[in-house]
């Protein structure tokens, strides 16, 4: 599938189809998970056959204002169990939707009714937390938007949710799931990334324009890799919470799960194009453009967004528990990992789907990678022992990374860990209940990279 590069090539005239709208935000909602068709690809392309929230891929933008409550009844008219998982927001365990952990999967033909109050306001997203490499690369992901009381200067806001897509040439979700070499190397990467449900977002801006820009990744696999043309873009917020000072960029990188929100001024001429573009092998390729019509002059830089209410957690009465992360191709699984409670060898855990192992078990335990008291800080320094980035992710509660120096970084519910790197993550468990702690990058997920932590109510 061909899309243009930055720098040359003619202005396409593809309609922007995007895929989301925004519901009202006092009433109850239904989000039904049913298959269904879209048009993903670009146009000249048939139709894709979906798993799609309501018929619409991306699922509809779930817009609120800080403080509001979320009440959403599942329904699941797909053929197998699914749930809803609402990734970065800090909400009471039983909501969580992790089946078997947190609540029972929802079989087909059944729902479940979601209601939990909207604490922080940022950018979030919701998918499913079954069967996750294949409910989410077909189409089951929507964003979540919540609204700051006092909302940034802004001319303009643009969502940008990118899903990445293995497509046949005949525009088809290739049905390639559950092999073991995307389990065993870099998970499930697509050929085709699309943009709000379609080919690319199409706008205009006069030059001057001050745009939010919400970028969510719901790739299960794919670094996204961004760059800005004709924009001077600072970022505000990463998985959903605002920097205490924003930083000017001109590439962004988005893991997998992972949300940058920018402001960026349109500083492209009159008749100019200012663009956002996906940095691959072959080039740079457009994934939103703007036509720039006369307007203003720039701006100073932007005040920080309001922050969240954060805990403040205390390197020094930190518990620090290590997270040791081995398997995957080339390196391979330790001796003596253990899988289900049994030790076994590589080829066996081969056999049995699993490639990798958190602290030299594949897949999850009895007990918890740590059982924190209610308010205890805990640090856990993640070694990568193997030769793939992973995407850890905690639920429940962000984390910050502990930097070289000391110093802490931004707060994140997501994290890549690049091969042979060691990242340390310390977070205040503050949330009670037991949350997963797992790699997002799916295929990984379900092949060996899953724990989770318990934190105790008292
Ligand atoms: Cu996006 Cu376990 O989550
Ligand atoms: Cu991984």
């Amino acid at each position: 599938m061909k899309r243009r590069t930055f720098l040359k090539g003619s202005a396409s005239v593809l309609a922007a189809s995007i895929g989301h709208s925004v519901l009202a935000t006092e009433s109850a909602r239904d989000i039904r998970a049913s298959s269904g068709t879209a048009q993903i690809a670009p146009a000249g392309y048939p139709q894709t056959e979906v798993w799609a929230y309501n018929g619409q891929v991306p699922g509809a933008t779930l817009r609120f204002r800080q403080g509001d409550w979320l009440e959403a009844r599942l329904i699941n008219d797909l053929q197998e169990d699914t749930t809803l998982h609402w990734h970065g927001l800090r909400l009471p365990n039983d909501m969580d939707g992790v089946p078997g952990m947190t609540q029972e999967a929802v079989a087909p033909g059944a729902s479940f009714d979601y209601r939990f109050q909207m604490r922080d306001a940022g950018t979030f997203w919701y998918h499913p937390h079954q069967n996750s490499v294949e409910q989410i690369s077909r189409g089951l992901a929507g964003v979540i938007i919540v609204d700051e009381d006092k909302q940034p200067d802004i001319d303009g806001e643009e969502t940008l949710v990118l899903q990445d897509w293995r497509m046949t040439e005949e525009a088809q979700i290739h049905p390639s799931f559950g092999n073991r070499h995307d389990m065993s190397h870099a998970g499930r990467l697509g050929n085709y990334i699309s943009v709000n449900g379609g080919a690319d977002v199409i706008g205009s801006y006069p030059k001057g324009a001050r745009v939010r820009l919400r970028l969510v990744n719901t790739a299960t696999a794919k670094i996204i890799q961004l760059a800005l043309q004709g924009w001077r873009a600072w970022v505000v917020a990463v998985d959903g919470m605002p920097l205490g000072v924003p930083y000017e960029t001109e590439t962004v990188e988005v893991g997998p799960a992972q949300r940058v929100d920018l402001i960026a001024d349109v500083m492209a001429e009159d008749g100019e194009e200012a663009l956002i573009g996906s940095v691959e092998r072959g080039g740079t390729f457009v994934l939103a453009s703007f036509a720039v019509t006369s307007g203003s002059a720039a701006r100073p830089a932007p005040q920080p967004l309001p922050p969240n209410d954060m805990p403040s957690p205390d390197l020094t009465t930190a518990r620090t528990v290590p997270l040791v992360m081995e398997g995957g191709a080339m390196r391979g699984l330790p001796n003596g990992a253990t899988w289900q409670g049994e030790k076994m060898d590589a080829r066996a855990l081969a056999e049995a789907g699993q490639f990798w192992a958190f602290n030299a078990v594949a897949g999850m335990t009895d007990a918890p990678l740590v059982d924190a008291s209610l308010g205890e800080t805990i640090r856990i320094p993640m070694q990568n022992k193997t030769a793939f980035p992973h995407a850890m992710h905690l639920h429940g509660m962000h984390f910050r990374e502990v930097m070289q120096d000391g110093s802490l970084g931004p707060w994140r519910d997501t994290l890549v860990v690049h091969g042979d790197q060691t990242r340390e993550i310390v977070f205040v468990a503050d949330n009670p209940g037991d949350w997963m702690f797992h790699c997002h990058m799916a295929s990984h997920q379900m092949s060996g990279m899953m724990n989770w932590i318990r934190v105790e109510a008292t």
